[in-house]
């Protein structure tokens, strides 16, 4: 088994972006996604984009007037990024996204990880630990926002092969097996060349994260939490902080904390 930025490094990097249906698509994708979530548009506000990849909500954020510091661990898909986003105010950091405050110059008004890149992260204390420093970083009106599949339903049989894209000259597969904590992510890809196919497998490990446990988790960490299901079919959590209020208000404002 392959760790994440093993799997992103050597098989799932090259053809990220082709697996997206393209930069273009892959870009207009994040830029609904950026538009349903309905922040608001500063011009110079800075945003912190956890597991960037090659910019889904980076580069449409920046087009929006954002300062975005995009973090991401594959140094091939920050290159993409890089290439993407010309003269768009985007700093692309290749480090872990758990050590995303080294690399803050000013506290974010919004801090995403989108896209399924949570559950990259190598168990429940590694989630903690993000959703407290992202409680302690961001700006006191800031927001959170996260999506990320909902492995905690295993498919069964057939269910567990996915077809994530073909074309006449490639085919990505999907192959899921579950163990209790997380589910093993095999890609299995073919490609064609002069004398056939070529088919290369890797597999890495995604954790099974249930939606109502890392609500509680943000929850317990001072924000309100909305969920929202996201155009990719995944859950998307949107966590406002409960901002302080004047004491006789306390009592008040907790009563309206929880999901929505
Ligand atoms: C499924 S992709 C999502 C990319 C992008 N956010 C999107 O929505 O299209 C997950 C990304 O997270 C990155 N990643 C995974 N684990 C990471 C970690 N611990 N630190 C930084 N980046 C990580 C991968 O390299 C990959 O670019």
């Amino acid at each position: 088994m392959s760790t994440a930025a093993e799997h992103y490094e050597r098989h799932l990097g090259p053809v990220y972006v082709w697996m997206t249906g393209g930069a273009e698509a892959g870009l207009r994708a994040g830029s609904a996604e950026i538009e349903a979530l309905g922040l608001p548009a500063v011009r110079g506000a800075v945003v912190l984009d956890l597991g960037a990849g090659f910019g889904t909500h980076a580069i449409p954020l920046a087009r929006r007037g954002a300062r975005v510091t995009a973090i991401d661990s594959s140094a091939e898909l920050l290159r993409t990024l890089t290439e993407l986003c010309g003269d768009l105010p985007i700093r692309a950091v290749n480090d872990d996204l758990l050590a995303f405050q080294a690399h803050l110059v000013e506290a974010p008004s919004a801090i995403l990880c989108m896209g399924d890149t949570i559950t990259h992260l190598p168990n429940f204390g590694s989630v903690e630990e993000l959703v407290e420093r992202a409680a302690a970083h961001l700006a006191p009106d800031g927001v959170f926002v996260v999506s990320f599949r909902d492995y905690s339903v295993p498919l069964r049989g057939e269910q567990r092969f996915i077809p994530v894209r073909s074309d006449a000259a490639r085919i990505l597969t999907c192959f899921l097996e579950y163990d209790p904590e997380a589910v093993l992510v095999h890609d299995i890809i073919h490609e064609r060349t002069s004398d056939g196919w070529d088919t290369r497998v890797s597999h890495y490990r995604k954790l099974r994260l249930s939606p109502e446990r890392l609500t509680d988790c943000i929850q317990r960490n001072g924000f309100n939490v909305r969920r929202e299901a996201d155009m990719r079919g995944m859950v998307r959590l949107v966590a406002q902080r409960v901002l302080a209020a004047p004491s006789s208000s306390i009592a008040e404002e907790r009563n309206g904390a929880g999901v929505t």
